[in-house]
């Protein structure tokens, strides 16, 4: 038995080193970390279980068969992130560049099937030059039962991605259909085709990193949700995700101790509105005063600014916020706006996590530009999210609620459960200066003195609309509340809805306008 276990031992340490000590260091000097590493920093210590560490490709092409390196260019297994399960997998870039051959699928489809069967989150460290040349087809074709399974387990398991090297071609596309993709700055690129073959095909001179780096995709594609600026700071994003998200979409995500005791009534609130309602605001402050500890968590915080999502907790509820951005653009809702937001409402109704909408819009964006580019079916996503969401919805309309924006962002009609308004809300078809010129544009434009006639219509339609007491009249509106108490009503909101059970109806699955 001896001379077994210590064969044993020979076996775990030649596994464990992956392609060699010079790959590691190469791998180093890129200010890259090894598949190995990068577990050890982003679970519990000591709770990593591997599996398939013994497992070696079948390739016989191009003299494969005489480079064998066990575990195939990709750890897995399973292992615990502040006390609560996950599922693991880490391309390692020392064995053939982290490259995918059937064996390296095999071993991610495997802690894939598992963690459906357990209902744990599957976390993907991606690092690779994608599928493996030497095997062809075979390659492509692990690439596609990988994305079999992210697809049947969308909406059942969180799947997080991080990208920490290439990740190339359709390779991309499994990080894709997750919900939540990693990006670190410099070091990882993600693109269909890389720079070489875009400057054959559109003549176009790009770089790695202007193309598909980091920094590109969290501001300008929105293909990621999170860039950050070195590998140990995506590691502690992931697990504070992780501390938000249920383990399933039958659970509940993990509820904080809060002390129901301490002062809940929040004066900075009744400041931070301006008098002038054309003057903008930073909502993340009141955001940040909402939140438990002032917590959140922001989602896709580069890209389309004008509407911020995130999580927080209210009252150690751990909820998704949904707010618009009056600093920008004046929070108008627009096409990268509205998918940005329907992605994050469905992500949260998936997985039981209540919402809570913070609403200051002048409505949806106009112009040939979001016309062309489809702002009616983009805009659409964003309305359907709301509608068809069964989580405890809750609003909160800041000032402005306009138009068909209104509608979309939570109201009582698509079932909001409470809709609060702050008396600083402002509820109409349109801002009053559209609207008085459609209306009154004969009057005012027989008039002697227009400007006078324009300004008295002005203060009688604001007078009217412009306010949050129409809609609280028709119960539009279940309560007009003082900013600083807004924290104490979320907190009782989301306290009482906490059994709130609500269904769509039976259907095969719905058809969002994609
Ligand atoms: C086999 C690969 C490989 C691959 C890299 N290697 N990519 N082996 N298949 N796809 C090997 C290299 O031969 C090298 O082996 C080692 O990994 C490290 O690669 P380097 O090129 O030395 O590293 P670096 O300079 O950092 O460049 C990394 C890279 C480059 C940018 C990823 O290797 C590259 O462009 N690779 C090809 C990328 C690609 O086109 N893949 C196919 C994409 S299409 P040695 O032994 O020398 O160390 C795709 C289809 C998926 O993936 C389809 C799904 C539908």
């Amino acid at each position: 038995m001896k001379d077994k276990i210590e064969l044993l031992k020979k076996k775990k340490a030649e596994a464990k080193s992956g392609g060699g000590e010079d790959k590691i260091a190469l791998q180093h000097s890129k200010g890259k970390l090894t598949a190995r590493e990068r577990i050890e920093l982003l679970i519990d210590e000591g709770t990593f279980e591997e599996v398939d560490m013994f497992v070696k490709h079948r390739s016989r092409e191009f003299g494969l068969d005489k480079q064998q390196f066990p575990g195939d260019g990709v750890v897995t297994g399973f292992a615990k992130i502040n006390n609560r399960p996950v599922a693991i997998y880490s391309q390692d870039f020392t064995v053939f560049g982290g490259s995918l051959s059937e064996a390296h699928a095999e071993k991610i489809c495997k802690i894939m099937d598992m963690a459906m069967k357990v209902g744990i989150p599957v976390i993907g460290l991606n690092d690779s030059g994608g599928a493996r040349i030497q095997e062809g087809v075979v390659s492509l074709g692990g690439y596609a039962e990988i994305f079999l399974r992210n697809t049947l387990a969308s909406g059942v398991i969180p799947q997080i991605s991080a990208i920490l090297g290439p990740c190339a071609g359709g390779a991309v596309y499994s990080p894709a259909i997750t919900d939540f993709i990693f990006m670190v700055k410099h070091t990882s690129h993600m693109f269909v085709t890389g720079p070489n073959v875009v400057k054959t095909v559109t003549h176009e001179e790009v770089s790695f990193e202007d193309l598909g780096g980091a920094e590109t995709h969290a501001a300008k594609s929105g293909v990621a949700h999170f860039a950050l600026d070195n590998e140990v700071e995506i590691f502690e994003g992931i697990r504070n995700l992780i501390d938000y998200l249920p383990l399933n979409y039958k659970d509940s995500a993990p509820e904080y101790k809060f002390d129901f005791n301490r002062e809940l009534i929040e004066p900075k609130l009744n400041d931070i509105v301006p008098d002038n309602p054309n003057k903008p605001y930073n909502m993340k402050d009141i955001i940040h005063l909402l939140t438990d500890e002032g917590e959140f968590l922001e989602v896709h915080k580069y890209f389309a600014e004008n509407l911020i999502v995130g999580f927080g907790r209210v009252g150690g509820i751990s909820i998704g916020i949904v707010a618009n951005q009056p600093q920008l653009l004046a929070g108008v809702l627009d096409i990268n706006a509205s998918v940005k937001g329907a992605r994050f409402v469905r992500f949260c109704d998936a997985f039981n996590i209540p919402l809570l909408v913070l609403e200051d819009v002048p409505g949806f964006l106009p112009g040939t530009e979001q016309e062309w580019n489809g702002i009616i079916r983009h805009g659409s996503k964003l309305l359907f999210a709301f509608c068809e969401a069964t989580v405890p919805k809750v609003t909160v309309i800041i000032r402005k609620a306009y138009g068909g924006a209104y509608d979309v962002m939570n109201s009582k009609h698509i079932r909001g459960d409470f809709n609060f308004a702050w008396p600083s809300a402002e509820i109409a078809v349109m801002g009053p200066k559209g609207a008085v010129e459609i209306i009154f544009k004969k009057e005012i434009s027989e008039s002697s003195n227009r400007e006078e006639a324009l300004n008295q219509k002005l203060d009688e339609y604001i007078y009217k609309f412009a306010n949050p007491y129409v809609a609280a009249e028709r119960g539009y509106i279940d309560d007009v509340i003082e900013p600083a108490v807004t924290k104490l009503k979320l907190i009782k909101a989301f306290q009482l809805l906490k059994n709130k059970v609500d269904k769509n109806p039976k259907k095969k699955h719905c058809n969002i306008p994609l």
